[in-house]
């Protein structure tokens, strides 16, 4: 078993893959393989599929086995046994949208390393004491956005966020830009009306626009 700091380690790979990381609502699971190809076609890499939905097990196992170059992993992680099925899909990583004292119990015991949701300085500190230093920000811009988080770097600096909820190109920069965060998390690469109608190609123009998203040197 990998220990929390191992798994940390590849946390922070991961985040530092791209600025963004999409979050996958999928309803058909034969939409997994082409979606994720033109992610990775578009330079994004990182894939976070919502286990939101009787497709997203399938869709992790698909991308999992047929789509070179894609890491995926899943969200919406709130259970031990959410964990074990997506590691038996295939899934590289979990995230979730905030933090349970079972579910930390549920990832000690988990291959998977977890990129737990975090909403307030208690909870990040909490997170810390479990050997946490890689965060999910969850739900960015309805609990304080880029102020918020930007507020922590100082008395928090050891800590690295994804902030995800609420966050799209306009707004992504504000989050880049932070000297705490890592990369963002956002659906709008893979918007519902896309992905019903199959357009691949517009899916890996979001993604392109989205890798271009750099943080400042
Ligand atoms: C979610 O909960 O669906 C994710 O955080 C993505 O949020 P978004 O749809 O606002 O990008």
């Amino acid at each position: 078993m990998s220990t929390i700091e191992q798994k940390q380690q590849q946390v922070e790979t991961l985040m530092r893959l791209a600025p963004v990381i999409p979050v996958v609502i999928i309803d058909d699971a034969k939409a997994a393989v082409p979606m994720a190809r033109a992610l990775v076609a578009g330079g994004i890499p990182t894939i976070e599929v919502t286990l939101r939905t009787p497709a997203a097990l399938d869709a992790i196992r698909a991308i999992a086995a047929e789509v070179e170059g894609a890491i995926v992993g899943c969200g919406t992680a709130l259970t031990a046994r959410d964990l074990k099925a997506a590691q038996d899909a295939g899934a590289r990583f979990a995230v979730s949208p905030g933090v349970s004292p079972r579910l930390l119990d549920a990832a000690d015991d988990c291959e998977l390393p977890l990129l737990p949701g975090t909403a307030t300085a208690s909870e990040v500190m909490a997170m810390l004491e479990r050997g946490y230093r890689f965060l999910k920000f969850f739900p960015a811009v309805p609990a304080g956005g880029h102020k918020l988080i930007g507020a922590w770097a100082s008395p928090l600096p050891q800590i690295r966020f994804c902030p995800t909820g609420g966050i799209s190109l306009a707004n992504a920069s504000d989050f880049l830009s932070l000297p705490n965060v890592l990369c963002v998390g956002g659906s709008w690469l893979t918007p519902a009306d896309k992905l019903a109608s199959g357009d691949w190609l517009g899916i890996e123009l979001l993604a392109r626009e989205a890798a271009g998203l750099r943080k400042p040197a």
